[in-house]
Protein backbone atom coordinates (compact mmCIF):
# COMPACT_ATOMS: atom_id res chain seq x y z
CA UNK A 1 0.00 0.00 0.00
CA UNK A 2 2.85 2.37 1.22
CA UNK A 3 5.03 1.45 -1.70
CA UNK A 4 2.32 2.31 -4.78
CA UNK A 5 2.00 6.27 -3.33
CA UNK A 6 5.48 6.43 -2.68
CA UNK A 7 6.64 8.14 -6.60
CA UNK A 8 3.67 10.27 -6.00
CA UNK A 9 4.62 11.37 -2.51
CA UNK A 10 8.05 11.54 -3.39
CA UNK A 11 7.48 14.46 -5.90
CA UNK A 12 5.11 16.35 -3.64
CA UNK A 13 7.91 16.24 -0.95
CA UNK A 14 10.53 17.31 -3.76
CA UNK A 15 7.98 20.09 -4.59
CA UNK A 16 7.50 21.18 -1.00
CA UNK A 17 11.25 21.38 -0.67
CA UNK A 18 11.71 23.44 -3.52
CA UNK A 19 9.28 25.75 -2.79
CA UNK A 20 10.90 25.97 0.89
CA UNK A 21 14.49 26.66 -0.93
CA UNK A 22 13.01 29.26 -2.92
CA UNK A 23 11.69 30.96 -0.55
CA UNK A 24 14.74 30.85 1.15
CA UNK A 25 16.48 32.36 -2.15
CA UNK A 26 14.11 35.40 -2.26
CA UNK A 27 15.47 36.48 1.62
CA UNK A 28 18.99 35.41 0.33
CA UNK A 29 18.59 37.72 -2.71
CA UNK A 30 16.97 40.55 -0.48
CA UNK A 31 19.99 40.41 2.37
CA UNK A 32 22.24 40.98 -0.92
CA UNK A 33 20.44 43.50 -2.50
CA UNK A 34 21.08 45.57 0.94
CA UNK A 35 24.66 44.78 0.72
CA UNK A 36 24.48 46.41 -2.94
CA UNK A 37 22.65 49.39 -1.36
CA UNK A 38 25.44 49.33 1.78
CA UNK A 39 28.15 48.87 -0.89
CA UNK A 40 26.86 52.00 -2.59
CA UNK A 41 27.56 53.87 0.81
CA UNK A 42 23.16 54.63 1.01
CA UNK A 43 23.70 53.31 4.58
CA UNK A 44 26.11 55.54 6.03
CA UNK A 45 25.67 58.35 7.85
CA UNK A 46 26.01 61.88 6.63
CA UNK A 47 29.75 62.64 7.07
CA UNK A 48 30.38 58.96 6.16
CA UNK A 49 29.19 59.81 2.62
CA UNK A 50 31.18 63.00 2.67
CA UNK A 51 34.16 60.46 2.58
CA UNK A 52 32.76 58.43 0.68
CA UNK A 53 32.30 60.65 -2.04
CA UNK A 54 35.10 63.34 -1.53
CA UNK A 55 37.98 60.61 -1.87
CA UNK A 56 38.44 61.37 1.95
CA UNK A 57 40.72 58.07 3.28
CA UNK A 58 38.54 55.38 4.54
CA UNK A 59 36.24 56.10 6.78
CA UNK A 60 38.41 54.48 9.88
CA UNK A 61 41.85 54.71 9.56
CA UNK A 62 43.99 51.10 9.39
CA UNK A 63 40.42 49.44 8.31
CA UNK A 64 40.75 48.60 4.64
CA UNK A 65 37.48 49.19 3.13
CA UNK A 66 38.21 47.83 -0.38
CA UNK A 67 38.92 44.72 0.75
CA UNK A 68 35.50 44.43 2.56
CA UNK A 69 33.84 45.65 -0.94
CA UNK A 70 35.64 42.85 -1.73
CA UNK A 71 34.21 40.45 0.70
CA UNK A 72 30.82 41.49 -0.18
CA UNK A 73 31.40 41.26 -3.78
CA UNK A 74 32.55 37.82 -3.53
CA UNK A 75 29.50 37.10 -1.33
CA UNK A 76 27.42 38.17 -4.12
CA UNK A 77 28.61 36.41 -6.58
CA UNK A 78 28.39 33.40 -4.59
CA UNK A 79 25.00 33.86 -4.01
CA UNK A 80 24.30 34.71 -7.82
CA UNK A 81 26.02 31.30 -9.28
CA UNK A 82 23.58 29.55 -6.46
CA UNK A 83 20.68 31.14 -7.53
CA UNK A 84 21.21 30.54 -11.56
CA UNK A 85 22.16 26.86 -10.34
CA UNK A 86 18.70 26.07 -8.32
CA UNK A 87 17.21 27.49 -11.33
CA UNK A 88 18.69 25.44 -14.28
CA UNK A 89 17.93 22.57 -12.34
CA UNK A 90 13.74 23.45 -11.44
CA UNK A 91 13.41 24.33 -15.28
CA UNK A 92 15.53 21.10 -15.89
CA UNK A 93 13.24 19.33 -13.79
CA UNK A 94 9.82 21.20 -15.55
CA UNK A 95 11.57 20.09 -18.99
CA UNK A 96 11.74 16.64 -17.71
CA UNK A 97 8.43 16.63 -15.82
CA UNK A 98 6.92 13.19 -17.24
CA UNK A 99 10.07 11.52 -17.46
CA UNK A 100 9.86 12.62 -13.45
CA UNK A 101 6.85 10.80 -12.91
CA UNK A 102 8.45 7.04 -13.40
CA UNK A 103 11.87 7.95 -13.03
CA UNK A 104 12.74 7.53 -9.11
CA UNK A 105 15.09 10.08 -7.38
CA UNK A 106 16.42 7.86 -4.96
CA UNK A 107 16.16 9.80 -1.14
CA UNK A 108 20.16 9.32 -0.94
CA UNK A 109 20.81 11.12 -4.16
CA UNK A 110 18.64 14.14 -3.53
CA UNK A 111 20.04 14.42 -0.28
CA UNK A 112 23.40 14.67 -1.93
CA UNK A 113 22.05 17.51 -3.72
CA UNK A 114 20.69 19.24 -1.19
CA UNK A 115 24.05 18.74 0.35
CA UNK A 116 26.49 19.85 -1.97
CA UNK A 117 24.51 21.62 -4.83
CA UNK A 118 22.65 23.67 -1.82
CA UNK A 119 23.61 23.68 1.87
CA UNK A 120 27.37 24.03 0.89
CA UNK A 121 27.64 26.97 -1.13
CA UNK A 122 24.93 28.46 1.52
CA UNK A 123 26.97 27.56 4.38
CA UNK A 124 29.77 29.22 2.69
CA UNK A 125 27.99 32.60 1.58
CA UNK A 126 26.75 32.56 4.96
CA UNK A 127 30.23 31.87 6.47
CA UNK A 128 31.63 34.67 4.41
CA UNK A 129 28.86 37.22 5.86
CA UNK A 130 29.99 36.88 9.45
CA UNK A 131 33.64 37.15 8.90
CA UNK A 132 33.30 40.18 7.44
CA UNK A 133 34.82 42.10 10.75
CA UNK A 134 33.64 45.83 10.86
CA UNK A 135 36.07 48.11 12.65
CA UNK A 136 34.55 49.72 16.37
CA UNK A 137 34.27 53.03 16.03
CA UNK A 138 35.44 53.47 19.72
CA UNK A 139 38.30 51.67 19.04
CA UNK A 140 39.15 48.16 20.27
CA UNK A 141 40.28 48.20 23.98
CA UNK A 142 43.28 50.51 23.44
CA UNK A 143 42.88 53.39 21.04
CA UNK A 144 46.38 52.33 19.56
CA UNK A 145 45.17 49.39 18.26
CA UNK A 146 44.12 49.40 14.44
CA UNK A 147 42.38 46.85 12.61
CA UNK A 148 44.28 44.28 11.02
CA UNK A 149 44.12 45.58 7.64
CA UNK A 150 44.71 42.03 5.94
CA UNK A 151 41.74 40.15 7.74
CA UNK A 152 39.13 41.15 5.28
CA UNK A 153 41.53 40.44 2.50
CA UNK A 154 41.15 36.93 2.76
CA UNK A 155 37.63 34.76 2.78
CA UNK A 156 38.72 31.31 4.20
CA UNK A 157 37.78 31.53 7.44
CA UNK A 158 40.86 29.23 8.80
CA UNK A 159 43.83 32.11 6.92
CA UNK A 160 41.47 34.76 9.04
CA UNK A 161 42.02 32.95 12.43
CA UNK A 162 45.70 32.69 11.60
CA UNK A 163 46.30 36.11 11.21
CA UNK A 164 44.29 37.72 13.63
CA UNK A 165 47.16 38.34 16.30
CA UNK A 166 46.49 36.74 19.80
CA UNK A 167 46.09 38.05 23.09
CA UNK A 168 47.80 36.70 25.88
CA UNK A 169 45.33 34.78 28.14
CA UNK A 170 46.65 36.33 31.45
CA UNK A 171 46.00 39.75 29.83
CA UNK A 172 49.54 40.46 30.71
CA UNK A 173 52.37 41.05 28.62
CA UNK A 174 53.82 37.69 27.53
CA UNK A 175 57.32 36.20 26.84
CA UNK A 176 58.41 38.13 23.84
CA UNK A 177 57.11 41.47 26.28
CA UNK A 178 54.45 42.10 23.29
CA UNK A 179 51.08 42.42 23.79
CA UNK A 180 49.79 39.89 20.70
CA UNK A 181 51.26 37.05 18.74
CA UNK A 182 51.56 38.37 15.36
CA UNK A 183 51.16 34.89 13.22
CA UNK A 184 53.14 36.32 10.04
CA UNK A 185 52.50 35.40 6.58
CA UNK A 186 54.82 36.80 3.72
CA UNK A 187 53.06 40.00 2.05
CA UNK A 188 53.51 38.51 -1.14
CA UNK A 189 51.31 35.75 -0.27
CA UNK A 190 48.59 38.57 -1.29
CA UNK A 191 49.54 38.27 -5.19
CA UNK A 192 48.89 34.34 -4.65
CA UNK A 193 45.32 34.63 -2.61
CA UNK A 194 43.60 31.85 -4.44
CA UNK A 195 46.80 29.31 -4.09
CA UNK A 196 46.98 30.21 -0.23
CA UNK A 197 43.55 29.66 0.18
CA UNK A 198 43.58 26.36 -1.20
CA UNK A 199 46.20 25.84 0.83
CA UNK A 200 44.50 26.79 4.14
CA UNK A 201 41.60 25.11 2.54
CA UNK A 202 41.40 22.08 4.79
CA UNK A 203 38.86 20.10 7.46
CA UNK A 204 40.34 21.24 10.78
CA UNK A 205 41.79 17.60 12.43
CA UNK A 206 41.72 15.50 9.45
CA UNK A 207 44.35 15.17 6.82
CA UNK A 208 45.88 17.46 4.82
CA UNK A 209 45.46 17.25 0.87
CA UNK A 210 49.05 15.50 -0.36
CA UNK A 211 50.08 19.83 -1.19
CA UNK A 212 53.06 20.08 -0.32
CA UNK A 213 54.37 21.10 -3.85
CA UNK A 214 51.86 24.10 -3.97
CA UNK A 215 53.39 24.86 -0.39
CA UNK A 216 56.59 25.33 -1.92
CA UNK A 217 55.49 27.13 -4.94
CA UNK A 218 53.87 29.67 -2.57
CA UNK A 219 57.38 29.77 -0.67
CA UNK A 220 59.12 30.27 -3.52
CA UNK A 221 57.32 32.85 -4.83
CA UNK A 222 57.77 34.80 -1.45
CA UNK A 223 54.66 33.57 0.72
CA UNK A 224 56.94 32.77 3.45
CA UNK A 225 56.77 32.00 5.77
CA UNK A 226 53.67 29.72 5.31
CA UNK A 227 51.29 29.63 8.03
CA UNK A 228 50.73 26.80 10.02
CA UNK A 229 48.33 24.38 9.81
CA UNK A 230 45.74 21.99 11.72
CA UNK A 231 45.50 19.06 9.51
CA UNK A 232 47.17 16.07 9.97
CA UNK A 233 49.89 15.30 7.19
CA UNK A 234 49.89 12.51 5.25
CA UNK A 235 52.94 10.02 5.19
CA UNK A 236 53.82 6.91 3.01
CA UNK A 237 51.55 4.08 3.76
CA UNK A 238 54.18 1.52 4.05
CA UNK A 239 56.96 3.81 6.02
CA UNK A 240 59.71 1.26 7.31
CA UNK A 241 62.14 2.42 10.00
CA UNK A 242 65.04 3.80 8.59
CA UNK A 243 68.67 2.09 8.33
CA UNK A 244 71.14 2.63 11.43
CA UNK A 245 73.52 5.24 11.36
CA UNK A 246 76.52 3.46 10.47
CA UNK A 247 75.05 2.33 7.28
CA UNK A 248 72.52 4.88 6.32
CA UNK A 249 75.04 7.43 5.18
CA UNK A 250 76.00 5.75 2.14
CA UNK A 251 73.15 4.11 1.15
CA UNK A 252 70.34 4.94 -1.24
CA UNK A 253 67.16 5.33 1.30
CA UNK A 254 64.30 2.43 0.71
CA UNK A 255 62.12 4.30 -1.71
CA UNK A 256 58.88 3.19 0.16
CA UNK A 257 59.61 5.90 2.82
CA UNK A 258 59.08 8.68 0.52
CA UNK A 259 55.66 10.04 -1.10
CA UNK A 260 56.45 10.14 -4.47
CA UNK A 261 53.18 11.41 -6.29
CA UNK A 262 54.11 14.60 -6.75
CA UNK A 263 57.48 13.83 -8.79
CA UNK A 264 58.19 12.53 -12.33
CA UNK A 265 60.13 9.94 -11.01
CA UNK A 266 58.81 7.08 -8.56
CA UNK A 267 62.15 5.98 -6.88
CA UNK A 268 65.57 6.35 -5.97
CA UNK A 269 66.99 4.54 -8.68
CA UNK A 270 65.12 6.48 -11.35
CA UNK A 271 66.43 9.78 -10.53
CA UNK A 272 69.93 8.74 -11.79
CA UNK A 273 71.29 11.12 -14.01
CA UNK A 274 71.41 9.46 -17.32
CA UNK A 275 67.52 8.70 -16.86
CA UNK A 276 66.55 12.30 -18.60
CA UNK A 277 63.25 12.30 -17.21
CA UNK A 278 64.71 12.26 -14.01
CA UNK A 279 62.67 15.14 -13.41
CA UNK A 280 65.39 17.63 -12.03
CA UNK A 281 68.48 19.68 -13.55
CA UNK A 282 70.34 21.13 -10.42
CA UNK A 283 72.93 18.92 -8.79
CA UNK A 284 72.44 15.89 -11.49
CA UNK A 285 74.65 12.83 -10.46
CA UNK A 286 73.53 13.44 -6.75
CA UNK A 287 71.68 10.34 -5.97
CA UNK A 288 74.53 8.10 -6.72
CA UNK A 289 76.41 7.32 -4.39
CA UNK A 290 79.67 6.09 -5.84
CA UNK A 291 80.03 9.30 -7.19
CA UNK A 292 79.17 11.35 -4.24
CA UNK A 293 81.84 9.25 -2.57
CA UNK A 294 84.50 11.08 -4.27
CA UNK A 295 83.71 14.88 -3.36
CA UNK A 296 85.78 17.01 -1.27
CA UNK A 297 87.97 13.98 -0.59
CA UNK A 298 89.37 12.34 -3.46
CA UNK A 299 92.23 14.92 -5.40
CA UNK A 300 91.04 15.95 -8.15
CA UNK A 301 94.50 17.47 -9.89
CA UNK A 302 92.91 18.83 -12.93
CA UNK A 303 90.57 21.63 -11.29
CA UNK A 304 92.49 23.36 -8.57
CA UNK A 305 89.09 24.60 -7.08
CA UNK A 306 88.36 21.42 -5.62
CA UNK A 307 89.32 21.60 -2.06
CA UNK A 308 89.82 18.47 0.09
CA UNK A 309 87.61 18.64 3.63
CA UNK A 310 90.86 17.53 5.15
CA UNK A 311 92.88 20.56 3.76
CA UNK A 312 89.93 23.23 5.00
CA UNK A 313 89.60 21.63 8.34
CA UNK A 314 93.10 21.71 8.96
CA UNK A 315 93.46 25.82 8.52
CA UNK A 316 91.41 25.44 11.76
CA UNK A 317 92.54 22.15 13.29
CA UNK A 318 89.85 21.50 16.10
CA UNK A 319 88.14 24.60 15.69
CA UNK A 320 85.38 23.82 13.43
CA UNK A 321 82.63 21.93 15.08
CA UNK A 322 79.29 23.16 13.49
CA UNK A 323 78.26 24.58 10.16
CA UNK A 324 75.60 25.27 7.68
CA UNK A 325 76.13 23.80 4.21
CA UNK A 326 73.78 26.19 1.79
CA UNK A 327 73.33 24.94 -1.92
CA UNK A 328 71.46 21.87 -3.40
CA UNK A 329 72.16 18.21 -2.81
CA UNK A 330 71.90 15.12 -1.05
CA UNK A 331 73.49 15.99 2.16
CA UNK A 332 76.71 14.62 1.13
CA UNK A 333 78.80 17.34 2.49
CA UNK A 334 77.31 16.89 5.78
CA UNK A 335 77.86 13.02 5.31
CA UNK A 336 81.71 13.92 5.43
CA UNK A 337 82.00 16.43 7.62
CA UNK A 338 80.02 14.25 10.36
CA UNK A 339 82.62 11.65 9.38
CA UNK A 340 85.02 14.31 10.86
CA UNK A 341 83.20 15.01 14.22
CA UNK A 342 81.98 18.35 12.57
CA UNK A 343 77.92 18.86 12.18
CA UNK A 344 76.10 20.17 9.61
CA UNK A 345 72.88 21.60 8.31
CA UNK A 346 72.21 21.56 5.19
CA UNK A 347 69.78 23.53 3.14
CA UNK A 348 67.06 21.70 1.01
CA UNK A 349 64.46 22.27 -1.00
CA UNK A 350 62.28 19.92 -2.88
CA UNK A 351 62.89 21.52 -6.67
CA UNK A 352 61.57 17.83 -8.34
CA UNK A 353 63.32 15.50 -6.12
CA UNK A 354 62.95 14.23 -2.48
CA UNK A 355 66.27 16.13 -1.29
CA UNK A 356 64.73 16.96 2.02
CA UNK A 357 63.64 13.13 2.79
CA UNK A 358 66.95 11.70 1.07
CA UNK A 359 68.81 14.10 3.29
CA UNK A 360 67.12 12.91 6.21
CA UNK A 361 66.79 9.51 5.59
CA UNK A 362 70.63 9.29 5.64
CA UNK A 363 70.59 10.55 8.97
CA UNK A 364 71.46 14.41 8.08
CA UNK A 365 69.86 17.87 8.98
CA UNK A 366 68.12 19.26 6.18
CA UNK A 367 66.80 23.13 6.79
CA UNK A 368 64.10 23.79 4.50
CA UNK A 369 64.73 27.71 3.68
CA UNK A 370 64.52 29.50 0.65
CA UNK A 371 66.43 32.47 -0.44
CA UNK A 372 64.07 34.71 0.66
CA UNK A 373 64.66 34.89 4.49
CA UNK A 374 66.83 35.75 6.75
CA UNK A 375 68.59 32.48 7.73
CA UNK A 376 67.21 31.53 11.35
CA UNK A 377 70.73 31.71 13.00
CA UNK A 378 71.32 33.77 15.91
CA UNK A 379 74.47 35.65 14.91
CA UNK A 380 78.18 35.11 15.45
CA UNK A 381 77.50 30.98 15.84
CA UNK A 382 78.32 28.85 13.05
CA UNK A 383 81.69 27.38 12.85
CA UNK A 384 81.87 27.41 9.01
CA UNK A 385 79.58 27.90 6.02
CA UNK A 386 80.09 26.14 2.79
CA UNK A 387 78.09 26.86 -0.66
CA UNK A 388 78.15 24.88 -3.91
CA UNK A 389 76.04 24.55 -6.73
CA UNK A 390 73.58 27.45 -5.76
CA UNK A 391 74.79 30.80 -6.14
CA UNK A 392 75.97 30.80 -9.93
CA UNK A 393 76.35 33.73 -11.81
CA UNK A 394 72.78 34.41 -12.62
CA UNK A 395 72.02 35.53 -9.56
CA UNK A 396 71.61 39.21 -9.07
CA UNK A 397 74.43 41.09 -7.01
CA UNK A 398 72.16 43.62 -4.64
CA UNK A 399 70.59 40.01 -3.69
CA UNK A 400 73.98 38.07 -3.37
CA UNK A 401 74.71 41.04 -1.00
CA UNK A 402 72.04 40.67 1.03
CA UNK A 403 72.82 37.08 1.29
CA UNK A 404 76.37 37.49 2.11
CA UNK A 405 75.70 39.84 4.83
CA UNK A 406 73.35 37.73 6.21
CA UNK A 407 76.22 34.70 5.89
CA UNK A 408 78.10 37.32 7.93
CA UNK A 409 76.04 37.59 10.36
CA UNK A 410 75.99 33.86 11.01
CA UNK A 411 79.31 33.29 10.72
CA UNK A 412 81.52 33.51 13.94
CA UNK A 413 84.63 35.86 14.34
CA UNK A 414 87.00 33.20 12.82
CA UNK A 415 85.04 31.11 10.82
CA UNK A 416 85.38 29.79 7.37
CA UNK A 417 83.43 30.62 4.56
CA UNK A 418 83.92 28.32 1.55
CA UNK A 419 82.91 29.25 -1.48
CA UNK A 420 82.78 26.28 -3.61
CA UNK A 421 83.18 26.01 -7.29
CA UNK A 422 80.91 29.02 -7.76
CA UNK A 423 81.15 29.39 -11.11
CA UNK A 424 79.94 32.37 -13.99
CA UNK A 425 80.86 34.17 -17.16
CA UNK A 426 84.24 35.36 -17.53
CA UNK A 427 83.36 38.98 -17.69
CA UNK A 428 81.04 39.30 -14.37
CA UNK A 429 84.02 37.56 -12.29
CA UNK A 430 85.58 40.87 -11.12
CA UNK A 431 82.52 41.60 -10.60
CA UNK A 432 81.67 38.56 -7.85
CA UNK A 433 84.74 38.79 -6.82
CA UNK A 434 84.29 42.52 -5.09
CA UNK A 435 81.62 40.89 -3.75
CA UNK A 436 82.98 37.92 -2.04
CA UNK A 437 86.24 40.60 -1.28
CA UNK A 438 84.20 43.09 0.42
CA UNK A 439 83.79 42.06 3.67
CA UNK A 440 88.07 41.70 3.80
CA UNK A 441 88.11 38.44 5.41
CA UNK A 442 91.22 36.83 5.25
CA UNK A 443 92.05 34.86 2.09
CA UNK A 444 93.30 31.07 3.03
CA UNK A 445 92.61 29.60 -0.18
CA UNK A 446 91.40 31.27 -3.92
CA UNK A 447 91.18 29.18 -7.21
CA UNK A 448 89.78 29.82 -10.37
CA UNK A 449 89.48 27.28 -13.48
CA UNK A 450 88.19 27.77 -16.37
CA UNK A 451 84.64 25.96 -16.82
CA UNK A 452 83.84 26.39 -20.18
CA UNK A 453 84.99 29.29 -23.46
CA UNK A 454 83.15 31.71 -21.65
CA UNK A 455 82.63 30.31 -17.97
CA UNK A 456 84.82 29.92 -15.13
CA UNK A 457 84.74 28.38 -12.07
CA UNK A 458 86.09 30.06 -9.20
CA UNK A 459 86.64 28.92 -5.00
CA UNK A 460 87.71 30.26 -2.11
CA UNK A 461 88.00 29.79 1.67
CA UNK A 462 88.01 32.80 3.50
CA UNK A 463 88.16 33.64 7.38
CA UNK A 464 85.95 36.32 9.44
CA UNK A 465 88.10 38.49 11.11
CA UNK A 466 87.11 39.59 14.16
CA UNK A 467 85.15 42.63 14.86
CA UNK A 468 85.98 44.25 18.34
CA UNK A 469 83.56 47.04 17.83
C1 LIG B 1 11.21 2.93 -8.84
O1 LIG B 1 11.13 2.29 -7.58
C2 LIG B 1 10.27 1.19 -7.56
C3 LIG B 1 10.15 0.65 -6.17
O2 LIG B 1 11.14 1.18 -5.31
C4 LIG B 1 10.77 0.13 -8.54
O3 LIG B 1 9.88 -0.99 -8.57
C5 LIG B 1 10.87 0.72 -9.94
O4 LIG B 1 11.47 -0.20 -10.81
C6 LIG B 1 11.75 1.99 -9.90
N1 LIG B 1 11.72 2.61 -11.22
C7 LIG B 1 12.83 3.03 -11.83
C8 LIG B 1 12.63 3.67 -13.16
O5 LIG B 1 13.97 2.91 -11.34
C1 LIG C 1 47.56 51.11 24.74
O1 LIG C 1 48.73 50.67 24.03
C2 LIG C 1 49.86 51.49 24.27
C3 LIG C 1 51.00 51.00 23.37
O2 LIG C 1 50.82 49.68 22.95
C4 LIG C 1 50.22 51.41 25.74
O3 LIG C 1 51.34 52.24 26.01
C5 LIG C 1 49.03 51.88 26.58
O4 LIG C 1 49.32 51.73 27.95
C6 LIG C 1 47.78 51.08 26.22
N1 LIG C 1 46.62 51.62 26.92
C7 LIG C 1 45.72 50.85 27.53
C8 LIG C 1 44.60 51.58 28.15
O5 LIG C 1 45.81 49.64 27.56
C1 LIG D 1 75.85 -1.35 12.12
O1 LIG D 1 75.75 -1.50 13.51
C2 LIG D 1 75.02 -2.64 13.91
C3 LIG D 1 74.95 -2.66 15.42
O2 LIG D 1 75.35 -1.48 15.99
C4 LIG D 1 75.69 -3.90 13.41
O3 LIG D 1 74.94 -5.05 13.75
C5 LIG D 1 75.82 -3.82 11.88
O4 LIG D 1 76.56 -4.92 11.41
C6 LIG D 1 76.54 -2.55 11.50
N1 LIG D 1 76.55 -2.42 10.05
C7 LIG D 1 77.65 -2.16 9.36
C8 LIG D 1 77.51 -2.06 7.87
O5 LIG D 1 78.72 -1.95 9.91
C1 LIG E 1 71.67 4.26 -15.63
O1 LIG E 1 72.88 3.63 -15.27
C2 LIG E 1 72.74 2.51 -14.39
C3 LIG E 1 74.10 1.97 -14.07
O2 LIG E 1 75.02 2.98 -13.90
C4 LIG E 1 71.88 1.44 -15.04
O3 LIG E 1 71.67 0.40 -14.12
C5 LIG E 1 70.54 2.05 -15.42
O4 LIG E 1 69.76 1.12 -16.12
C6 LIG E 1 70.74 3.27 -16.30
N1 LIG E 1 69.46 3.89 -16.54
C7 LIG E 1 69.07 4.32 -17.73
C8 LIG E 1 67.73 4.91 -17.82
O5 LIG E 1 69.78 4.24 -18.69
C1 LIG F 1 87.42 15.75 -11.79
O1 LIG F 1 87.50 16.67 -12.85
C2 LIG F 1 86.82 16.29 -14.02
C3 LIG F 1 87.02 17.37 -15.03
O2 LIG F 1 88.34 17.70 -15.18
C4 LIG F 1 85.33 16.08 -13.74
O3 LIG F 1 84.70 15.59 -14.88
C5 LIG F 1 85.17 15.09 -12.59
O4 LIG F 1 83.80 15.02 -12.26
C6 LIG F 1 85.97 15.56 -11.40
N1 LIG F 1 85.85 14.60 -10.33
C7 LIG F 1 85.46 14.93 -9.11
C8 LIG F 1 85.43 13.86 -8.11
O5 LIG F 1 85.14 16.07 -8.81
C1 LIG G 1 85.65 11.79 16.01
O1 LIG G 1 85.43 11.62 17.40
C2 LIG G 1 85.71 10.30 17.86
C3 LIG G 1 85.32 10.20 19.33
O2 LIG G 1 85.69 11.35 19.99
C4 LIG G 1 87.19 9.98 17.63
O3 LIG G 1 87.45 8.66 18.04
C5 LIG G 1 87.49 10.13 16.16
O4 LIG G 1 88.87 9.95 15.93
C6 LIG G 1 87.09 11.49 15.64
N1 LIG G 1 87.25 11.54 14.21
C7 LIG G 1 87.94 12.48 13.58
C8 LIG G 1 88.03 12.37 12.09
O5 LIG G 1 88.44 13.41 14.18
Amino acid sequence: MRRSCLPKCRLGRIMGWLQILLGGLVIIVSISSLFKFYSAGFFLRNEDICRQFYGGKDAYEGFDINALFDRVGEVLNKLESLQEKLESAVQQMEKNKDVLHTTNITKLEYKKYLEEEVIRPLYSAHISLRLIRLPNPEGIRNSTMKEEPLINTFVIEEIRKYITPKESRTGKINIYGTERIYNTIGHACVLYKKELEEYMNYDIGSYCNDDWNLAQKLMLNGCDPLPRRRCLTRASKVYQKPYPINESLWKLPDDRNVRWSNYQCRNFKCLMSNNSKRGYSKCVGCFETEKEKLKWVVTNSSLPVDFLISDVLAIKSGEIRIGLDFGVGTGTFAARMIENNVTVVSTALNLGAPFNEMIALRGLVPLYVTLNQRLPFFDNIMDLIHTAGFLDGWIDLQLLDFILFDWDRILRPGGLLWIDRFFCNKKDLDDFMYMFLQLRYKKHKWAISPKSKDEVYFSAVLEKPPRAI
